[in-house]
C-alpha cells in the first residue's frame, strides 16, 4: 500500500493571497513610521505602491504560491537587484525588524512564523554588500 504524503506549501501554511497581501502593507507601514528605518525607507520611492506589488509577487511565489513574480520580471537575482544600495549590518537589520513585526501582526500559525522569518533573515544575510558581509570581497578586510 502506498504512502500517501501530503505537502502543503509555505504559501498555504501563512494563509494564502490575503495573507501576503496583509504582510506586506504591514511591513512598509512600519518602514514608513518606525524610525530605526527610516535609512532603508529612504532608499525607497515616495510612492511605494509599485513596490508592494512587488514584493507581493515574490513572496508569493517565493513561498510556493502562483508564479506571479517570474512571468513579469524572470528569474529574481535578488541580491544583484539590490547592488544599487547600500545594504550592511544596520540596513539588514531594519529590515527585519519591520518584517518580524508585520510577521507577528499577520500570520497566525507559529510554526510557519518562525520558518519564514529563519529564511527571511538568511536572504537578508546574504543581500548585504557592504564590508560585513563574508561572502563579499569587500568582508575579507573589514575589522569585527
Ligand atoms: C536587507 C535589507 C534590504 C533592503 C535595505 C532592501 C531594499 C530594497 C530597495 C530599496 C528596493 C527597491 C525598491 C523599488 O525599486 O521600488 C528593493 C527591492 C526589492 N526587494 Fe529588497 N531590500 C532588502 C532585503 C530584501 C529581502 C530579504 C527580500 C526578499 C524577501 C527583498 C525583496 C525585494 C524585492 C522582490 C524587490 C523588487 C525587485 C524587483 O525590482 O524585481 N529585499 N529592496
Amino acid at each position: 500500500m502506498s504512502e500517501v504524503v501530503e505537502t502543503v506549501s509555505m504559501f498555504e501554511r501563512l494563509g494564502g493571497p490575503a495573507v501576503i497581501d496583509r504582510l506586506v502593507e504591514l511591513f512598509y507601514a512600519r518602514m514608513d513610521t518606525l524610525p530605526e528605518a527610516q535609512g532603508i525607507r529612504d532608499m525607497h520611492a515616495d510612492d511605494l505602491s509599485s513596490t508592494k506589488l512587488t514584493l507581493k509577487r515574490y513572496l508569493t511565489e517565493w513561498t510556493g504560491g502562483p508564479k506571479l513574480y517570474s512571468v513579469e520580471k524572470g528569474h529574481p537575482r535578488l541580491r544583484q537587484r539590490h547592488m544599487g544600495f547600500p545594504i550592511g549590518n544596520a540596513e539588514r537589520d531594519a529590515w527585519l525588524l519591520c518584517m518580524r513585526g508585520a510577521l507577528d501582526e499577520t500570520v497566525a500559525d507559529a510554526a510557519a512564523r518562525e520558518e519564514i522569518y529563519g529564511a527571511l533573515a538568511k536572504l537578508a544575510d546574504w543581500m548585504r554588500n557592504q564590508a560585513g558581509n563574508p561572502h563579499d570581497t569587500q568582508g575579507h578586510t573589514a575589522r569585527p
